[in-house]
This record gives C-alpha cells, sequence and structure tokens, in this order.
C-alpha cells in the first residue's frame, strides 16, 4: 500500500498568501458593494515595459517560422540571457560571476523552494523571523524541521533568527552554529536592509563556521542606499559560502511571465562534490528551461531602452512606497521599510494582533495588507502594505487609513 510523505501533515494551515486570499474571497462575497484595494501579497500592477513587450512580439514571431522556431530550451537557460545577467548584474560591479555559474530558471519562488534539495537530510537550517514562508515550508516538506510547537509557532529544529525593532532587523549570529542560513535582502517582509559591511560580516561568518547562505535577491532593484550591496557577491569570500538567487518578478514586472536565475558559483564544494555541478544534475533531471520567447524578453530586460523603462517602473512603486510610509506615519503609525525595498512593514496599533488588525483594516477600510504573523512569530504585532498597487489605489487607501 502506499504511503504518503507524512511531512506535508506537519505543514499549519495553508500557504499564507492562499489563506488571505479566501479570507478576502469570503469578505468581497459577503460584500459585494465595496470596493477592496489589494495591498497583500507582492504582486506588480503595471504593464510590462514597452521593450520587453516588443522583445515578445519579435520572439513570438520568431516561433511562428521554420527558421527561426525554438524547441525545448537549454537546460541551463540559452547564453544570451546567462551573457547579459553576467556582464550587468555581476561583472559591471565587479563581481567575479562567469555565465557558467548561472542557471535560469521560471522563478526565484521555485528555486527558492527547491534550493534545500541539494542539503543533507540532517541539515539544520537557520531562518530571519519573520521570514518568506516558502524556505521553511519547502524543508518542512523535505521532513528537515522537526515537530511544530502550535504555541511557539516555531519548528524544533530550526534556528530563528528574531528580526525586531530592538535589533533594527538586522540578524544576529545565532547561539548554535547553522548548517544553512537563508537571508533575503532587501527584506521581504519587513522591507528593511543591512549594509555591506554588515552583510560581509555574515559572509565572513559563514566561511569561519563552514555554512552556506542561501541569498534572496529578489528586491535588489529597490536598492537606493549607496552602502547597500546588489549582490552577495560584492563581499569577499562569498564564492566559497554563497547560492544567490534572483528574480525578474519585481524588477521587471514578470509575476505572470515567469524568469528567475540561481547563481551557484563554482568554488562551492563540500569535500569532493561541486554544488554547482549537482544544481546542473538537477536542472537536467527535473527542468526543461524557461521558454525562449520568456527568455528573449528577459534579455531585453538588459537593453539600454529595457533598462531606462525599468527604472521609471521601480521608481513609480517606491513612489508608492513613500506615499505609504509618509501616509501611515501621518496617521501616527510606527514604521519600517520602504526606503530599499518595495514593502512597507508597521507596528499594529493599539495592541491588535496582526490578523484582528488585518480582519479591521479589512472591514473598515476595505484594504487588504499581510499580517505579519504570517511570516512567523517576531512578526506578531506587525502588519506588511506592498507598494506595487497603483498610484491611484495607494492615495485611496491611505485616505481611507487616515479616516479611520
Ligand atoms: C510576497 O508577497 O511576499 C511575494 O509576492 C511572494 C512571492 O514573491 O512569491
Amino acid at each position: 500500500m502506499f504511503q504518503v510523505n507524512d511531512n506535508f501533515q506537519k505543514l499549519p494551515g495553508s500557504y499564507l498568501f492562499s489563506t488571505i486570499a479566501k479570507k478576502v474571497n469570503a469578505f468581497s462575497s459577503a460584500n459585494p458593494d465595496k470596493k477592496i484595494i489589494r495591498l497583500g501579497i507582492g504582486d506588480v500592477t503595471q504593464p510590462l515595459a514597452p521593450a520587453i513587450i516588443e522583445a515578445l512580439h519579435k520572439a513570438v514571431d520568431e516561433m511562428g517560422n521554420a527558421e527561426t522556431f525554438h524547441g525545448y530550451a537549454p537546460d541551463l537557460g540559452y547564453d544570451f540571457l546567462r551573457n547579459a545577467i553576467v556582464k550587468n548584474d555581476y561583472q559591471d560591479r565587479g563581481c567575479d560571476i562567469q555565465a557558467d555559474e548561472i542557471f535560469v530558471s521560471d522563478g526565484a519562488k521555485s528555486d527558492s523552494a527547491d534550493i534545500q534539495e541539494l542539503f543533507a537530510a540532517d541539515t539544520k537550517i537557520a531562518v530571519c523571523d519573520p521570514v518568506y514562508p516558502v524556505y521553511v515550508d519547502a524543508n518542512v516538506m523535505a521532513g528537515r524541521t522537526g515537530t511544530y510547537n502550535p504555541d511557539t509557532q516555531m519548528w524544533s529544529n530550526v534556528i530563528y533568527m528574531p528580526c525586531t525593532k530592538e535589533n533594527n532587523f538586522v540578524p544576529e549570529f545565532p547561539k548554535e552554529t547553522p548548517d544553512v542560513i537563508y537571508l533575503c535582502l532587501p527584506n521581504n517582509p519587513t522591507g528593511t536592509t543591512i549594509t555591506k559591511s554588515q552583510l560581509q560580516e555574515w559572509v565572513d561568518y559563514a566561511n569561519k563556521v563552514g555554512a552556506l547562505i542561501i541569498y534572496d535577491g529578489a528586491y535588489e532593484a529597490y536598492i537606493s542606499e549607496d552602502d547597500v550591496a546588489h549582490s552577495i557577491y560584492e563581499c569577499e569570500g562569498a564564492r566559497t559560502c554563497a547560492i544567490e538567487l534572483k528574480s525578474f518578478s519585481k524588477n521587471a514586472g514578470f509575476t505572470g511571465v515567469r524568469l528567475g536565475y540561481t547563481v551557484v558559483p563554482k568554488d562551492l564544494k563540500r569535500g569532493e562534490a561541486s554544488l554547482n555541478a549537482m544544481w546542473a544534475r538537477r536542472h537536467g533531471t527535473k527542468f526543461n528551461g524557461a521558454p525562449y520567447i520568456v527568455q528573449r524578453a528577459g534579455e531585453a530586460v538588459y537593453s539600454e531602452a529595457g533598462k531606462a523603462q525599468l527604472k521609471e517602473q521601480v521608481a513609480y512603486y517606491m513612489k508608492n512606497a513613500s506615499t505609504i510610509k509618509q501616509g501611515l506615519q501621518d496617521a501616527g503609525y510606527t514604521v519600517f521599510g520602504g526606503v530599499n525595498a518595495p514593502y512597507i512593514w508597521l507596528k499594529t496599533p493599539e495592541n491588535m494582533n496582526s490578523w484582528e488588525f488585518f480582519d479591521y483594516l479589512l472591514e473598515n477600510a476595505n484594504v487588504v495588507g499581510t499580517p505579519g504573523s504570517g511570516f512567523g512569530p517576531s512578526g506578531e504585532g506587525y502588519f506588511r502594505l506592498t507598494a506595487f498597487g497603483t498610484y491611484e489605489n495607494t492615495v485611496a487607501a491611505l485616505d481611507r487609513i487616515k479616516s479611520l
């Protein structure tokens, strides 16, 4: 008789954003006259930039012609895209990364969930708390996290690194030595980040204790301050301890197009095992490449026109971020983030817990956000708003919140 993977039964509730969607749909069905403004999930609202649309059209036409048709893409990505990534995201920034260290994928969410397939079964992971839920959930499914305590909302075999206003949302080195450390910087959900010298300390720490850093740089395009690293490979020694995950969703609006990449340096080894070779083997077996059309769209992100258009798009969302931040501050809220990231992290008022504030905001302002406790126990008492809405909706949401 077949048995199921029991680890799935250990997962508490449904995926955070599915739970929110269900609650919002229920409210909307019960209140069809209410105009809901969604600032919950970090999904973009601006159309794809003209340079990207042009590349997509051209690639579609190529697919309709026998001479220029493309079948299976190379497992690891087309050279035209890997070379553009290497030049623009790494070599122009002085980072020593080569094209054969880039693995093109269908997005950073799947890579951030799948990368744990490279770790041994008894690997101890460390995560920031609060944290993007995919890192922990994927390790739960793989049976690596021990047992869940519903009272503390913690897993027995996970090291939590609290990030709260008391430590300026900067994770501290854990007391117990982890094998793998997940860092998302600029951070989802807090919208905060750390300086390049603080990141260098993490790289030094990982190299010293023999840990691997999984560095999620999905929000890199939103960095506005000079002393913040755009890639972990700006830090000395990162080639021997870090894998970097990147997304085209947030910098180029590809949430519905799907494209990302992972960097696995060849210097990343454990004994004889090369993580680069292992990820290539895994990619070859389990992945048939991102579509040609989409990879051409990704290439256009790095064209001169694409870069200029996307800079404007990022500025559009960051204008929303400052509108939210300023509006909340004017209304008396304590607010964090929104300077190097498109997320605003606020303290819930009047000692409401995160889900109470979610309900309060939905019912009274018809605005959807994300409860901080959904990202981990240290997120309790906080709430996240995204800057990815339209400007008009962002202004309207803030007007409603201010008049509560
Ligand atoms: C979020 O809202 O945290 C993100 O949009 C989720 C994601 O990127 O998968």
